[in-house]
């Protein structure tokens, strides 16, 4: 299958082998750039950028000027889902975002769902500005969190280790957690329909936590959530490429494929290459999936991975990226040699 766009991004998303995979990295604007640190530094909090339509634009921006990726990823975080649903929510300096927790289906009173739209306007306008100013083969992604994922966050107050005030309450009341689940899913769909309204022409779904779920639950709450707003998504826009990351599910990602309608999968970094190749690439396009702490060490350790992954992935459908998010500490001289390495520069 083939479509008619010269965007080299959406080429692989439709299924077109391509010599030279295009390319974009996770969390490709950030913090190990000096010029979102300074953008960052103008807008006042986290969230005041994410709600800043100019300086979001800006610091989306920023890595595709010095890096030439073939997607810019809208510039917001998975947790304005919750902030927009009237959870409050901060990002503190050293500890990551932390909200006020919701423990028991008695306490989902204090979500507002009656219009997140309200706060989710800036996104929708920076959307709007990116679908103007990226350069012409460049494609723009919007993104969300999948239900599961921001869920976690929502329950746990913060970044967790073991997730179990989550699966305390996922467990002990399935139906009160289902009722979260259903917002998080209705909320999603009607956030990523007003991204693709505002001119997002992929959407990709994190689902970070996903591998923390045995496999019953992995379908229950990761894979049933996805395939709902994967359906959603289509009832308005059938053609739309839907990225997932379900993270760390191992070859649980099979079912993920199989099941939620996706057109193409995110793998992490610890999947492997050869069996990613055989048993995931046959089905669909796959993206992934360069160690980050490898984009920190840099040289030929990272050199002949970045190599390995495109020899191994380049004979069918791929888009390369890393397997997680870039991290603060990576020096931007790396991320200028793998761009080369990629381009074949
Ligand atoms: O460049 C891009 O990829 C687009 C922007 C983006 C951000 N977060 C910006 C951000 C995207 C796609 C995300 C996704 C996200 N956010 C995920 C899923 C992907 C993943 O990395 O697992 C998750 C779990 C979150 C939640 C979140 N946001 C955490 C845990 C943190 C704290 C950790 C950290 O890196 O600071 C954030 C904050 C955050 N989101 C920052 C950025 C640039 C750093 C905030 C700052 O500038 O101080």
């Amino acid at each position: 299958m083939t479509v008619s766009t010269n965007k080299p991004l959406l080429k692989s998303l439709s299924g077109e082998v391509q010599s030279r995979p295009p390319f974009w990295l996770m969390r490709q604007a950030g913090r190990y750039l000096p010029e979102y640190r300074e953008a960052r530094a103008n807008a006042g909090s986290f969230l005041d950028l994410c709600y800043n339509p100019e300086l979001a634009e800006e610091v989306t921006l920023q890595p595709l000027r010095r890096y030439g990726m073939d997607a810019a990823i809208l510039f917001a975080d998975i947790l304005l889902i919750p902030h927009a649903l009237g959870q409050p929510l901060a990002y503190k300096e050293g500890e990551g975002p932390v909200l006020d927790p919701i423990r028991a289906a008695t306490e989902l009173g204090r979500l507002d769902v009656t219009d997140i739209h309200k706060t989710l306007d800036p996104v929708y306008e920076t959307v709007a500005r990116l679908s103007q100013s990226i350069p012409k083969d460049c494609t723009l992604i919007g993104f969300a969190g999948a239900p599961w994922t921001v869920a976690t966050y929502m329950v746990e107050g913060r970044g967790s280790k073991d997730y179990a005030k989550i699966k305390h309450w996922a467990y002990s009341d399935p139906v009160g957690f289902d009722v979260l689940m259903d917002i998080l899913v209705e909320a999603t769909t009607a956030y990523l329909l007003k991204q693709v309204a505002a001119g997002a022409e992929v959407i990709q779904i994190f689902d970070t936590w996903a591998g923390v779920l045995p496999d019953n639950e992995f379908k229950k709450w990761s894979i049933e959530p996805t395939r709902r707003i994967v359906e959603g998504l289509r009832s308005q826009y059938p053609e739309l490429p839907v990225i997932g990351f379900p993270k760390g599910v191992g070859g649980n990602i099979i079912d993920y494929v199989r099941e939620t309608g996706v057109t193409a999968v995110s793998l992490d970094t610890g999947t492997p290459l050869d069996w990613a190749a055989r048993e995931v690439q046959s089905l669909v396009p796959v993206q992934g999936n360069l160690d980050p702490m490898l984009l920190v060490s840099g040289g030929v350790a990272m050199e002949d991975r970045i190599r390995q992954i495109i020899d191994t992935f380049v004979k069918n459908p791929f888009i390369f990226n890393l397997g997680h998010g870039i991290v603060p500490q990576t020096p931007p001289e790396n991320v200028a040699r793998l761009a080369e390495i990629v381009r074949g520069d």
